[in-house]
């Protein structure tokens, strides 16, 4: 079953031409017109040098956090960007202050690790954790999360994609339950923003963070945080710094308080990664051109193959069978999987392996259906003949 549309975009992105690459989970493929981004960065600080801040550089954040905003149905100037999603949680965290009365922060098992070291180590800064245990399927139930919400909750930390089994939570509920006990909500969209319809307008959440490494096909160093339009007006994050005065080159040392930028630079704090932003603006237009309902769409169609053939082959699924659950990576479990994952890289097959769900297979809009009939093939062989490539030794450090 061919699946012709958005196959035209294949030529943008290098990366396709000599691997099956179905890890737009970890690192999107980079786009081709990225590497002339890169090229025109280094011309500029080679020719403009220091005037490059005040030609382009210094506002970079909003060019490029507008370009976000688009894909999470956020209004311009409600993005700022930041190193990765644990800096830009933490500057979200910085806005809210734990009382004895309102100081639980809630989260879930299945969140990602570093967003857990985070959260237990803000119980320093007065907060009591309460972590929503998950199912044997590795899932979260709502219903859960909903009862661990009360009036003690000052904030919930909402993964909307479960990194794990690419599970979609009820963000709607889960931000509607905080909002009637007063608490306030970080939603974390990194598996989620790109690959699946976000509007963060329209859930309501107080803050979002997310990255352009994956879906976004953006390259490291492209966190962003999202801040509800009402909530940004009137915070003030104590992680902070001169980007985010309204007249940094005043080197006031004076109290902020009336200098803060109105718009989402507010959350900004030191001087920002400005070559990751160049390499960050060509995975967003694309993304953007293409849209994110067209992108939705044909990668359930070729995530329901891929389930199909899991079925088919006998292996083993953490994937949830309800396609409205399911994002964009499908999870097969099989013997051995680290070292049939690390065998698939050595093929030109590049995935990756998580325990305990196995090897994680994501299909974007750029890839086909008969890259996904090639490597479940590819795994049913190696399953089979347990003909293992031992691989590059660093891979045992970065699977
Ligand atoms: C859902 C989710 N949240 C957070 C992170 C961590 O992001 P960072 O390394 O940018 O802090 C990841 C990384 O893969 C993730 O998948």
């Amino acid at each position: 079953m061919p699946v012709p549309d958005l196959e035209r975009w294949r030529d943008e992105f290098p990366i396709l031409a000599r691997s099956v690459y179905m890890i737009s989970n970890s690192l999107g493929a980079m786009p081709r017109k990225t590497a002339q981004n890169l090229a025109e960065y280094a011309e500029t600080w080679a020719t403009r040098g220091v005037r490059a801040w005040e030609e382009r550089w210094w506002e970079m954040p909003l060019e490029v956090g507008n370009k976000v905003a688009r894909v999470i149905g956020a209004p311009a100037g409600s993005v700022s960007m930041h190193e990765n999603v644990t800096t830009a949680h933490l500057v979200a965290l910085s806005c809210l202050h734990p009382t004895p009365a309102r100081g639980v922060l809630v989260c879930s098992e299945m969140d990602f690790p570093s967003m857990m070291y985070l959260y237990r180590a803000q119980q320093a800064a007065g907060y009591e954790l309460r972590i929503v245990p998950a199912e044997a399927d590795l899932t979260v139930r709502t219903d859960r999360m909903l009862d661990a919400i009360d009036g003690s909750t000052a904030v919930v930390a909402l993964s909307h994609v479960l990194f794990r089994t690419s599970y979609i939570m009820d963000a709607a509920a889960i931000i509607a339950r905080a909002h009637e006990v007063g608490a306030k909500v970080i939603l974390d969209t990194y598996q989620s923003a790109g690959i699946i319809p976000v509007d963060v307008t329209a859930l309501e959440t107080d803050f979002a963070v997310g990255g352009c490494l994956k879906w976004l096909c953006g390259g490291p160093g492209n966190a962003f945080l999202y801040t509800r339009p009402d909530v940004l007006a009137k915070v003030r994050p104590a992680f902070t710094g001169w980007v985010s005065h309204r007249a940094p080159f005043a080197f006031d040392t004076g109290p902020m308080d009336d200098f803060a930028r109105g718009d989402a630079m507010r959350m900004m704090n030191g001087t920002p990664s400005i070559p990751a932003y160049y390499a960050a603006l060509a995975g967003l237009d694309i993304i953007n051109e293409v849209g994110v309902d067209r992108i939705r769409e044909k990668s359930q169609r070729l995530s329901a193959r891929l389930l199909a053939l899991v079925d088919e082959y006998g292996f083993h699924s953490a994937a949830s069978r309800d396609p409205r659950r399911l994002a964009g990576t499908v999870a097969v479990n099989v013997p051995d999987a680290l070292q049939v994952a690390r065998t698939l890289k050595a093929r030109d097959f590049v995935v990756d392996y998580r325990p305990p769900v196995g090897v994680r297979i994501s299909a974007h809009f750029y890839n086909t259906m008969e890259e996904v009939e090639a490597v479940m093939a590819e795994i049913k062989d190696i399953v089979a003949k347990k003909d293992y490539t031992a691989g590059d030794a660093r891979a045992s450090l970065v699977t």
